[in-house]
């Protein structure tokens, strides 16, 4: 049997016609740019997320850069992350002249550490912006992490890319820090059919800035306050995101039943499966998994049809373009050992249970153990 780490196509299959009506319809309005769709949706989501301002752009990167710079953040000033995340954490406003700081992981959940953030920022002085990163759906503890942040006068963007839907202690992430940066990748849990991005906030402040920043940094037609750049959710993904919000909840809840098989059937196993905090609602837009002979595991499963992932095999600070920052290895332990073990496993909506039981059952051959 061939187990793809996700499939598309199949995760849409019962939205097809739907999803064509609607393209249709908006080829047929003429209306492409900034408008109605892309407002429909943005209410929605910010509904969703529980915010009052939304802003549609043109990826997760963007929502990042624009996010920052809505904040206030200029060339020079620094900001702080951890290392195991997707480059574009950082390189989105790197790439403005703003110096990434990074700060490691607790391996429990692989997200930030609070004490570790903490310890930063009494070490580290003149950070102004925290981004936190909801890695693979698992909500970061941000109680602690926003009540450091407010003691050193520090703003929080949650880099939500991979967490559409995931609640801390019942709330929607994205609409806990000041602002929120949200991925609509296809792969991800809520993707569209290209790039696009949303930012979240319920600053009017962050909101006005934001919408001037993404459309060349006007505030009404030809008039032009501050730089900017071109960044714009279109009306064609807007509007096919609109259909597949309603389905996002029933698909994190599938995600949910197959990490649950997934954990009955490898509970017994020497490896680390993803934990959930009992305040957490993982969305698992990926599975992971922790074990020492990860590269042997993997090629064993590629053997078997099984495709996996490494989310990701390089902590940023020691990837080649940062070595400018001077992070040497062993900087940021935790970071630097999942990136050794980490494996994503299949996950996806419509991955059926006999597909499940077969990665599953699969690792366990590997391991020796009884199937
Ligand atoms: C954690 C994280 N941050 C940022 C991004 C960037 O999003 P995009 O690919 O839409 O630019 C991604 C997506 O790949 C991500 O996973």
């Amino acid at each position: 049997m061939d187990v793809a780490i996700f499939n598309l196509e199949r995760d849409h299959r019962d939205l097809k016609d739907q999803l064509i009506e609607k393209f249709k319809d908006v080829l047929e309005r003429g209306e492409y740019i900034l408008g109605d769709e892309v407002r429909t949706f943005e209410e929605a989501f910010a509904t969703y997320i529980g915010v009052k301002y939304a802003v549609g752009v043109g990826s997760g990167t963007d929502a990042i850069r624009i996010g920052g710079l809505a904040c206030g953040l200029e060339k020079g000033d620094k900001f702080v992350t951890t290392p195991n995340t997707y480059i574009s954490t950082a390189m989105s406003l790197s790439i403005h002249g703003l110096q990434p700081i990074f700060c490691d992981i607790e391996l429990t959940t692989y997200n930030m550490d609070p004490q570790m953030l903490e310890d930063t920022l009494k070490k580290e002085k003149g950070i102004k912006l925290c981004i936190p990163v909801h890695l693979y759906g698992h909500p970061c503890m941000m109680d602690e992490i926003l009540d450091i942040c407010k003691r050193h006068g520090v703003m929080v963007m949650e880099d939500a890319c991979q967490a559409h839907g995931s609640l801390y202690k019942d709330k929607k992430v994205g609409g806990l820090g000041d602002i929120g940066a949200f991925s609509f990748y296809p792969t991800k849990n809520l993707g569209c059919y290209g790039d696009g991005g949303i930012i979240t906030t319920n600053s009017e402040k962050i909101y006005k800035k934001a919408e001037m920043l993404r459309i060349y940094g006007q505030s009404s037609k030809h008039v032009h306050e501050i730089e900017g750049f071109n960044s714009r959710l279109d009306e064609v993904q807007a509007a096919l995101l609109s259909i597949k919000l309603k389905k996002l909840d029933s698909w994190n809840k599938k995600r949910r039943h197959i990490a649950w098989l997934y954990k009955r059937e490898l509970d017994d196993a020497p490896v680390v499966l993803p934990h959930e905090a009992p305040w957490a609602y993982h969305i698992y837009h990926l599975y992971v998994i922790r074990v020492k002979e990860r590269d042997k595991l993997m090629g064993y499963l590629k053997e078997k049809g099984i495709t996996t992932l490494i989310h990701y095999p390089t902590p940023i600070h020691l990837q080649h373009v940062y070595k400018k920052l001077g992070y040497e290895k062993g900087a940021f332990p935790n970071s630097e050992k999942a990136s050794e073990e980490i494996l994503s496993l299949p996950m996806f909506p419509s991955m059926k249970e006999d597909e499940v039981l077969y990665v599953a059952r699969s690792i366990r051959e590997f391991y020796g153990l009884k199937v």
